[in-house]
């Protein structure tokens, strides 16, 4: 999008006109999202010991927010389940609530052609959503949806143990840190998530319909990879 564009969206925006764009066009311009608690893994430490097969069942089952209603399945995520490397998308959309699988759609092939370009396959890694339903008409994710789901991801990271996190995102990435920062602020730095660190990147549906992002999508994940080495030596 032309920069001449994003300023009038933003004008538009301001005076109150709401104007239609995709959900990922308005990665970079989207109001934030209202502060919620950051995810703790160690908040809310389960009596007995979690497992892979309770937390499956518990999403499969889930019925605390109306995205139940019109799911067709939910999306639990796939991959390794001791991966050194989490993805963190947003929600499913069309495919993957069709198939039961996170990115599985354009942005989905996108973003394994990513994985690719790292040296990675998906089945090393563990892909996974903020929200385990997807949301009708694609839209963004509510508040008060991302607040019942939350504590799934938080099983989940605690699980797995990630080395590194990727948010893939402004909402994962603004979910997971808890801030009102645009995408474009929150890139290009580690940050933490009960000390593990987290990296940012743009939206691969985003970046399917902007090149120039997708030279920084590609900095950004080099940018990871030079962090997981630090960890790893
Ligand atoms: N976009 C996401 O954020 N997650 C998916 O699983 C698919 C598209």
């Amino acid at each position: 999008m032309a920069l001449s564009e994003i300023t009038r969206l933003q004008y538009l925006t301001a005076i109150g006109v709401t104007v239609w764009q995709s959900r990922f066009t308005a990665e970079v311009i989207a109001p934030p999202l209202e502060p919620i608690d950051v995810i703790s893994i160690e908040q809310a430490t389960p009596e007995t010991p979690d497992s892979w097969e309770s937390l499956r069942a518990d999403v499969i089952q889930c019925e605390q927010c109306t995205l139940c209603t019109t799911r067709t399945q939910t999306v639990f995520g796939e991959g390794n389940v001791n991966a050194d490397w989490l993805f963190i998308g947003e929600a499913p959309g069309e495919y993957e609530d069709e198939q039961g699988k996170p990115f599985v759609g354009e942005a989905g092939q996108l973003l394994t052609k990513l994985l690719h370009a790292m040296r990675l396959t998906r089945e090393e890694v563990f892909i996974t959503n903020v929200l385990k339903c997807r949301p009708p008409q694609n839209r963004d994710p509510h508040v008060d949806e991302i607040k019942q789901c939350r504590d799934y991801l938080r099983r989940q990271i605690a699980l797995i143990q990630p080395k590194i996190i990727i948010a893939v995102g402004r909402i994962a990435a603004q979910t997971l840190l808890n801030t009102h920062e645009k995408i474009g602020k929150l890139r290009g730095e580690v940050h933490y998530v009960e000390n593990i660190p987290l990296i940012a990147i743009y939206h691969p549906s985003y970046l399917l319909r902007s090149l120039i992002e997708k030279r920084k999508a590609w900095q950004d994940l080099q940018f990871a990879l030079h962090e997981f080495k630090k960890i790893t030596n």
